[in-house]
């Protein structure tokens, strides 16, 4: 039996939402085990287009959809979420879709805090999706979060909310200086909230453990990317959760011997939304060309998305940090008309080629990329279903990828749609 893990390799929007579509086909379940709906994934079916930031991206297929503890979750958009996949004709009800009583539940003042703190850095915010999800994560922390199954509990509810709120009024009045919130309007909004989700809620762990135990296949599909990880990315500059692979378990409550495999999703090129370190950063028309080709505008917050060269000191990393077993590279169709590409392939600080990702930003800062370039080529490679059909000089990019990482290639990407696709080894064939 396989049980696959699938994450994000560079920092986020990587194509992980047409990955987990694709191979979502063999599994029998998929389970999302982090971060919220900062994430935005991205389905293309039959010329129709899905983008789901918390419902995992097996809905499509029909399989039975898991959110773990280690998400933390949003009712109302949850909910907004299973309303708009019923009116496209998914099925979304308890038996496809459930949630963990363990996630942490974000309330509107983790969004409210999330988008005042931004606004009073100014010039040195995060560039954060403003959700609440850092605010969430750190009430979890700090043991004033809320679970479903507390947000399931009325009395036991009002209660949390009663304890919880001047504090956080207190922070966003004259801290913030934002609106605070109104603990009736709370209480009745999540109150309805809950009555409409309790049908979902349930020990996801339990639920899990018991479908491998009967010789199911679990999809793990990891959000964000792993330099966004808040113990391994570029810190401050990440979200606030453990995007590596590591995290599945932890985030949906299985141990580390139910996985045999870690698939990281790699973009072409490298893009980030959002502010932060990206050594290979273009800012010239082979940024805007790569930009404006591969419609590189946030699933989430349509913001912009910074594009720059593949950088393979950050896909080495990633290689590390998840103990990847194999590679989806994506969104190949969009370097095509390109006459040369560049692949960043070390990082040098005053003078010196380094060892590793430096963990200091102000290092980070000064390291200049270095590059190997090799010839591009002009086909479009979209209507491409075979690897021996690709051209000679994509062939040669990619086996060079497979060289730098060390990490074989299971599945090309050529295109949005489920079947603009070329799967080499399918990581669920080894069942
Ligand atoms: P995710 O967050 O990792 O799931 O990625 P997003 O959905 O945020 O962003 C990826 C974008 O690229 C989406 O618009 C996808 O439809 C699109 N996409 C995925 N794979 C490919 C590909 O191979 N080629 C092209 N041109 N677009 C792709
Ligand atoms: P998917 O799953 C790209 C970025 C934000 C910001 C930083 C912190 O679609 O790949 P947060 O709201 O999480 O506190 O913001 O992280 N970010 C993402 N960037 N893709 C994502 O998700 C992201 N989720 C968060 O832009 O820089
Ligand atoms: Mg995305």
């Amino acid at each position: 039996m396989a049980n696959i893990v699938i994450i994000g390799t560079q920092w986020g929007d990587e194509g992980k939402g047409k990955i987990v579509d694709l191979l979502a086909e063999y599994a029998d379940i998929v389970v999302r085990f982090q971060g919220g709906n900062n994430a935005g994934h991205t389905m293309v079916v039959n010329g129709e287009q899905f983008i789901s930031h918390l419902v995992p991206s097996g809905i499509l297929q029909g399989k039975t959809c898991l959110i773990g503890n280690g998400v933390v979750v949003d009712p109302a958009v949850l909910i907004e979420e299973i309303e708009y996949l019923e009116k496209r004709g998914v099925a979304c009800g308890p038996q496809q879709l459930m949630v963990s009583e363990r996630a942490q539940v974000i309330m509107p003042y983790h969004k409210q805090i999330d988008v005042a703190r931004e606004n009073k850095k100014g010039k040195d915010k995060i560039g954060t999706t403003g959700r609440g999800i850092g605010p969430a994560y750190e009430d979890k922390a700090n043991r004033q979060g809320v679970r479903f199954v507390d947000l399931i509990d009325t009395e036991g509810f009002r209660e949390k909310l009663a304890a919880t709120l001047p504090e956080k009024n207190f922070y966003l009045e004259k801290f913030l200086g934002a609106q605070p919130i109104d603990a009736q309007l709370i209480s009745d909004q999540y109150t309805a909230f809950a009555k409409r989700l309790a049908p979902h809620v349930t020990d996801v762990s339990v639920v899990l453990n018991q479908a491998v135990a009967k010789g199911k296949q679990v999809l793990y599909e990891g959000a964000q990317g792993t330099h966004l990880d808040i113990d391994h990315g570029t810190y401050p500059f990440v979200t606030s959760s453990n995007t590596v692979s590591g995290n599945a378990c932890c985030g949906s409550g299985v141990g580390p011997k139910m996985i045999s495999g870690v698939i990281g999703v790699v973009k072409a090129y490298t893009t980030r939304v959002g502010a932060g370190p990206f050594a290979s950063e273009l800012f010239d028309d082979v940024g805007n060309y790569l930009q404006s080709k591969g419609a590189e505008f946030g699933a989430t917050t349509g913001r912009r998305r910074r594009c720059g060269w593949l950088d393979m000191v950050i896909l080495n990393n990633a290689v590390r940090l998840n103990g990847l077993t194999g590679l989806a590279i994506t969104k190949l169709d969009v370097l095509g008309g390109l006459e040369t590409l560049k692949i960043c392939t070390a990082y040098r600080y005053q003078g010196q080629l380094l060892a590793s990702f430096p963990a200091n930003l102000k290092v980070l800062a000064q390291c200049e990329p270095v590059y190997e370039t090799m010839d591009g080529w002009s086909q479009d490679i979209s209507s491409i279903r075979t690897y021996e059909a690709l051209p000679l000089n994509v062939r040669r990019y990619l086996r060079r990828i497979e060289e730098l990482s060390g990490v074989p290639i299971q599945i090309i990407s050529v295109g949005p749609q489920r079947d603009q696709t070329i799967v080499l080894d399918n990581p669920f064939a080894i069942s």
